[in-house]
């Protein structure tokens, strides 16, 4: 591992806590919840993961989501995740989760917000590691679900900052969220939202025109519009980048085909991040490594991209600068 990525304390701002959920966590979650599993084994679970597009990792993905049943289990969760964090050098961690994808299997809510705070709230003083909660609604389901769900979202605002868009994007442009961003808006959440992951730069365009996003995840078709990119650059809108996820859902072909420095020449404010790491083969510095050695990222590129995750945080300014002045020292 190159010395400079290990060493460089670092912020996370894409990270869907549900994606982080390990094959050895799962059979443990399963076991004491008296879950049968449609697999018999952690080896034969790891062979499905095997993807062509977003839509047959997301198939997966919420079938994973079923051994989460009590606030202990979700506690279990981030704490995994906290401490492949810790290893990495993570000192802030913006992570996302999606409620409808437990309280649509009768999972109460709370339970799951409950466990998650707790643990990251433990993360916060025992490890060291800040953060913020973002709750994501599920594109696939009718924009009213999300109206539904968003005054349980209100009840909790003291434990959650922001609201996101994930799920499969082909087929549910960002429009079809607008009155419910606008609500979340005006209650004082910040707002992002996947774009551009499968779905074309028009989804892109729709996040900053029609939502109003603070930051945009993934983003990389924004590239197919050069107008666009220069008014995202311009903007100084962040795109949290996530290259492993790139390469296991074939959104590049290949990892030296990962546009990663053409987003830095055009100006982009572009940040390196691990989105599902259990299921896409590796956590945030495996994502800088792998990515580093495959288009030859230089220790300026590393140090930039890096200094772009506290700059693209919603951390406060004066915290930021505080990351940014260590950084600098070291
Ligand atoms: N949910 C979890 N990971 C996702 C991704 N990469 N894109 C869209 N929705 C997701
Ligand atoms: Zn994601």
């Amino acid at each position: 591992m190159n010395n400079l990525i290990n060493k460089l304390p670092k912020a996370e701002l894409h990270m869907h806590v549900e994606g982080s959920l390990e094959p050895e966590l799962m059979f443990k979650l399963a076991k004491r919840n008296g879950i049968e599993l449609p697999y018999t084994s952690v080896d034969e679970l790891k062979a499905k993961y095997d993807f062509n597009n977003l839509q047959e990792f997301l198939d997966i993905y919420y079938q994973g989501c079923d051994v989460l049943r009590t606030e202990q289990d979700f506690y279990d969760l981030a704490w995994a995740y906290l401490e492949k964090a810790k290893q990495d050098n993570i000192v802030h961690t913006e992570i996302f989760f999606d409620p409808q994808s437990h309280t649509d299997r009768g999972i109460p809510f709370e339970t799951a917000i409950n466990g998650l705070y707790r643990a990251f709230d433990d993360g916060q003083q025992k490890l060291g590691i800040s953060f913020h909660i973002i709750a994501c609604f599920l594109r696939h389901l009718p924009e009213q679900d999300a109206i539904d769900l968003y005054p349980d979202i209100l009840k909790h605002q003291d434990k959650i900052l922001g609201i996101g868009l994930d799920s499969s994007e082909i087929g549910h442009p960002p429009e079809k969220y607008e009155r419910v961003f606008a609500q979340a808006r005006t209650d004082g959440f910040k707002l992002v939202a996947h774009a551009g992951e499968e779905g074309p730069a028009e989804y892109v365009k729709q996040a900053i025109d029609l939502l109003q996003v603070d930051r945009i995840d993934h983003g990389n078709r924004c590239l197919d519009d050069d107008i666009l990119t220069a008014q995202i650059a311009k903007a100084g809108l962040a795109l949290t980048v996530c290259p492993l996820s790139n390469l296991k859902l074939k959104v590049v072909p290949s990892l030296k085909d990962h546009p990663i420095k053409s987003m830095l020449k055009k100006g982009l404010l572009a940040t390196i991040n691990s989105d599902d790491p259990a299921y896409f083969g590796g956590y945030i510095n495996d994502n800088f490594q792998q990515l580093a050695d495959a288009v030859g990222l230089n220790d300026n590129e590393i140090i930039v991209l890096i200094e772009n995750s506290f700059k693209a945080s919603f951390l406060p300014q004066s915290i930021i600068d505080i990351h940014l002045e260590t950084l600098n020292s070291i």
